[in-house]
């Protein structure tokens, strides 16, 4: 048996998740629904295996298909026990043992779709049940609204009798407020026997593992209960109310913790914080700030307002204002945003910039570098000490496959360029803005690829005369022409001009008004 440091000894723990889960009227299986950024399995099974048990059985049963295929890829160490018939909870377990063979020691039973309980809790269960030396001990809890659950029947001296359900009980037991949780810790070779002698001679025809209770006390052995302090830690979600209920609450918990840890949340309600997110020490977090799965945030930094962190490594002191990020990477004091989207594979380097509405997408800025204004940087490499002009574009794609570009070190691209891909711009170049650059631009080199500017002389006076423009540009000196070429003759109403209107592209700026 695994040593455990931390805690008490346990076998197996079995996790009920065959249910169908109807009230969610969904087509994922419940227990794959997301809370706080991970399926409600996830959460389950995390809890199971702070436990270090020898094993973990899931019992599966409805979406099995679905929920085998999400063990395999992320849990692939949990034993998979098939319920093909959801004939009650007792069945459910007889299945897991089945599976895992004769199972000495403590055995524990959770839910799959109770994403609260904590580990915890599970250890001060174990803990109480070895303690006492129980066959078994009932996690309970004590509501004020008790309807539906399973009562704790207690005897003249206070013990657990039994566990009577909901639509088994009499009116003085629909009374008891004190509720079974689902969740036991069971002596194995106890449990194996009395399963075996569970009849479905109830109200709902099924096999009820709480008459295991009754069963084993029968038999002589000690039975008892842990009551949690945490009511909200044992509930299940059965509807996607509950779902957003228990969200909210394990979000107050997640952010709390972080509150403890140092961080500063200014609105803790207005902000959401995944499960295994990581936030250092004097971070602050504004209003609408969600952190999601994979995220892990240095100390000093500020987060937020209106901001989403997905999968994403932050560095001390960096700042990330009104941004959405996944995938990226963000440098020690780094500056991003407002309004800038950082996609997979985004590194910016210690001191650099992604300013307002800037998009980058697998690249690298080097340190210090700035992208400050409404750009889009895609799989680009830039070194350190580079500026790239507001309104710069890599155009990466072709349509068809995406290209390459390389930046160098203190490079200047000039405002409104388009660097197109595959190209590269060598160290200390520069780019004349509102270049389109096809070809690579040699150290120190200034690169101009542009329409040469020209003044088409006097256009304003001859093809706009009564305009405000005309207007003026005669106040601010124009002088008007003296002879006008023959087509820009005025029209007799003196507003139109009598040649057939055309557009500046196809007549003047590329006709006679073109300089020599
Ligand atoms: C069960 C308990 C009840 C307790 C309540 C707490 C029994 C007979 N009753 O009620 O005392 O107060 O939980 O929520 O145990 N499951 C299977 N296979 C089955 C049946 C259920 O895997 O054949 C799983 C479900 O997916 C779910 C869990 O077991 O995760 C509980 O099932 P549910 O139907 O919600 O339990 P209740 O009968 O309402
Ligand atoms: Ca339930």
């Amino acid at each position: 048996m695994p040593e455990n440091p931390t805690g008490p000894t346990v076998s197996a723990v079995i996790v009920l998740a065959a249910g169908a889960g109807t009230r969610m009227r969904s087509a994922v299986p419940k227990v794959l629904h997301l809370i706080a950024g991970r399926p409600l399995l996830w959460h389950a099974l995390s809890a199971a295996a702070a436990m270090r048990p020898e094993q973990v059985v899931a019992v599966i049963g409805h979406g099995r298909e679905q929920v085998g295929e999400y063990l395999d890829q992320h849990h692939p160490e949990v034993r998979r026990a098939v319920q093909s018939e959801q004939l009650g909870t007792g069945h459910a377990v007889t299945c897991a043992l089945t599976d895992a063979g004769q199972v000495e020691g403590t055995v524990l039973v959770t839910y799959g779709d109770v994403p609260l309980l904590t580990a915890e809790t599970l250890k001060a269960l174990v803990t109480e049940h070895q303690r006492a030396g129980n066959a078994v001990t009932v996690l309970t809890a004590v509501l004020d609204d008790a309807a539906g659950y399973g009562r704790i029947v207690r005897d003249a001296e206070g013990g657990l009798a039994s566990i009577v359900e909901h639509r088994d009980a009499d009116d003085e037991q629909r009374r008891i407020r004190e509720i079974n949780s689902g969740i036991y810790a069971f002596d194995g070779v106890v449990l194996t026997d009395a399963l075996g002698r569970l009849t479905s001679a109830n109200a709902q025809g099924e096999r009820y593992l709480t008459d295991v209770v009754a069963i084993a006390r029968g038999d002589g052995h000690r039975v008892g209960t842990l009551v949690t302090g945490d009511a909200a830690e044992t509930e299940g979600v059965n509807d996607r109310v509950q779902l957003a209920d228990l969200s909210r609450r394990l979000n107050a918990r997640l952010v709390r913790r972080a509150q403890l840890s140092g961080v500063t949340v200014l609105d803790p309600a207005n902000t959401w914080i995944h499960t295994d997110v990581q936030v250092g020490p004097d971070t602050v977090l504004l209003p609408g700030t969600s952190l999601e799965a994979g995220t892990i945030i240095g100390s000093g930094c500020t987060i937020g307002p209106e901001t989403t962190l997905s999968d994403c490594r932050v560095a001390d002191g960096a700042t990330v204002l009104r941004s959405h990020c996944t995938g990226a990477t963000i440098g020690a004091d780094v500056t991003v945003g407002p309004y800038s989207f950082l996609r997979a594979g985004a590194d910016l380097g210690a001191r650099s910039k992604a300013g307002a509405f800037v998009e980058i997408k697998k690249s690298s800025i080097g340190a210090g570098s700035k992208v400050p204004h409404l750009s889009y940087i895609g799989d680009a490499t830039i070194g350190p000490g580079t500026n790239i002009g507001a309104g710069t574009i890599t155009a990466n794609y072709d349509g068809d496959s995406k290209f390459p570009t390389t930046i160098g070190e203190n490079v200047f691209v000039g405002s409104d360029s388009t660097l197109v891909a595959p190209v590269s711009l060598s160290d200390g170049a520069y780019v004349a803005a509102g270049s389109t650059v096809t070809d690579d631009v040699d150290p120190g080199d200034l690169a101009v690829a542009r329409g040469r500017q020209r003044a088409v002389k006097g256009w304003v006076l001859r093809r706009r005369p009564d305009s405000a423009a005309a207007r003026s540009a005669l106040t601010a000196g124009a002088v008007p022409e003296p002879e006008l070429p023959p087509q820009d003759a005025i029209a007799p109403d003196g507003r139109k001009n009598s040649a057939p209107r055309a557009s500046v592209a196809d007549s003047e700026v590329s006709g006679e008004d073109l300089p020599a």
